[in-house]
């Protein structure tokens, strides 16, 4: 069984196919990054420590003992970075705002000098042109709201809407696209589940309390960004159609993956049978009477992450797969289609899918994709970076997209992951996503062919044959 809609066969087609595409007029192309992925500069102008600056210096936790504390060093050379952006014609760039920076303790008193930078950056954007997507929350908790708790702590929602209405204070006048959350999946069952990010717990019950606590946080954030004025308020959810020959096993992993976070933002309620599952690892009882109207708050654009489908089967005796706690029995298997450095399928139609899929089953939200994108092992040889595969990734998840928009998605813009090469989080410096080369030794930029066929994809609006 797949949840795709039976994409009709000129769809699939399409999907693989070549000729010239033209996107919507108004279709929106950019860039995207995040604050610890990027920014360096970890122990100035008064930014607090991050769970992420204590996960990444524990042994054994990141490859090759990798941490952001210089990273990019976007945090001094952000105006070079956003001219780099502009002569490759970008028109939007989403990025993420440090909380520790904001709040070096995650509550009370605020740090000026962490909302100068973030101001700096988007008047350098709006001097090129280029519009600014913020993302409130990816990954960096400040490290003391963790030490009282973390996500598994209701009050942690509690701050987060309060640093939300400080940055919005600072930036909400020139600012008109705000997401709340990146990734609550990976925040909780990757952070607090499998302990494979930051802050490393494996308790599967603190992943589900998490769950709550992160969707409560954004719900609580709409409701400050709204009383502030803000006209566009978001989340991000990173999302994978699920098939495989087993209906049940497909809906079991659909749930934990998908509709655990669509279903309260979009529907304000928990998936019945998600709920039912969970049982054995908790009882819920952090979910308080109306959570979820707080939660279901009308949003005004769902932020789609895709990288790659999954595919399950049943097998007996097969342990649970630590990221989806109680999925014994499930495997999680590969075809023989080509893979990234990751070892992620490449899967264009499956963007297709999932964006009508959305549409089907939770209409009336326009989309936009705030990251897609791929790693491969690039390399720098005589000023240039031929990445062929990576530009053959991007066309055909371009041509999947613009499929959707013509079977009926409301698909409003494009941001490719990423800007430039950067901390990949458990993968350290190793993984390469960007289209722009860092080189971290000299920290020279080049941009790679694949930036530079983009450049030509937001002039036409479009993709050629
Ligand atoms: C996503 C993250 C992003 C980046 C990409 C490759 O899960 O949101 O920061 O690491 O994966």
């Amino acid at each position: 069984m797949t949840l795709s809609m039976g994409m009709s066969a000129g769809v699939a087609a399409e999907t693989g196919g070549t000729g010239d595409l033209t996107f919507p007029q108004g279709f929106l192309w950019g860039t995207a990054t995040a604050s610890y992925q990027i920014e360096g500069a970890a122990n100035e102008d008064g930014r607090g420590p991050s769970i992420w600056d204590t996960f990444s210096r524990t042994p054994g936790k990141v490859v090759g003992g990798h941490t952001g504390d210089v990273a990019c060093d976007h945090y001094h050379r952000y105006r070079d970075d956003v001219a780099m952006m502009a002569d490759l014609g970008v028109q939007a760039y989403r990025f993420s705002i440090a909380w520790p920076r904001i709040q070096p303790d995650g509550s009370g008193p605020v740090n000026p000098r962490g909302l100068d930078f973030y101001e700096r950056l988007v008047d350098e954007l709006h001097g090129c042109g280029i519009t600014p997507i913020v993302t409130l929350y990816h990954w960096d908790l400040p490290q003391s709201l963790e030490d009282r708790g973390g996500w598994t702590n209701r009050e942690t929602a509690e701050r987060f809407a309060e640093y939300a209405a400080v940055v919005y204070g600072r930036l909400g006048d020139r600012v008109g696209t705000w997401t709340t959350l990146n990734e609550p999946w990976c925040s909780s069952f990757l952070g607090y589940g499998a302990g494979v990010h930051a802050p490393g717990r494996t308790n599967p019950g603190d992943a589900y309390a998490a769950v709550h606590h992160l969707l409560l946080g954004h719900g609580l954030a709409v409701a400050e960004l709204r009383a502030a004025g803000a006209r566009q308020v978001g989340i991000t959810l990173n999302l994978a159609p699920i098939s495989g020959s087993d209906p049940e096993a497909v809906a079991h992993i659909d749930g934990l993956q998908n509709r655990i976070f669509l279903d309260p933002v979009l529907r304000g309620e928990y998936p019945a049978d998600v709920v039912e599952r969970a049982r054995r690892f908790t009882d819920w009882s952090f979910v308080r009477d109306g959570d979820l109207d707080i939660i279901g708050a009308p949003i005004d654009l769902l932020g789609v992450n895709y990288y790659s489908p999954t595919t399950v089967e049943l097998r007996a005796g097969q342990q649970a797969n630590p990221v989806h706690p109680g999925s014994e029995g499930i495997a999680f298997v590969q075809g023989d289609e080509e893979k990234t450095a990751m070892g992620w399928s490449v899967k264009p139609s499956g963007l297709t899918e999932l964006l009508l899929r959305l549409n089907r089953d939770y209409p009336g939200t326009p989309l936009i994709i705030t990251e897609n994108g791929a790693a491969f092992d690039d390399v720098l040889a005589d000023g240039r970076v031929a990445d062929e595969r990576r530009v053959a990734f991007l066309d055909g998840h371009f041509r999947a997209a613009h499929a959707a928009i013509e079977a009926g998605a409301d698909l409003r813009g494009y941001l490719v992951w990423s800007l430039m090469d950067n901390f990949e989080w458990a993968e350290g410096y190793a993984k390469r996503f960007g289209l722009v080369y860092v080189d971290y030794a000299s920290q020279r930029r080049v941009p790679k062919d694949s930036a530079l066929w983009y450049r030509e994809v937001i002039r036409r609006n479009g993709v050629q044959a």
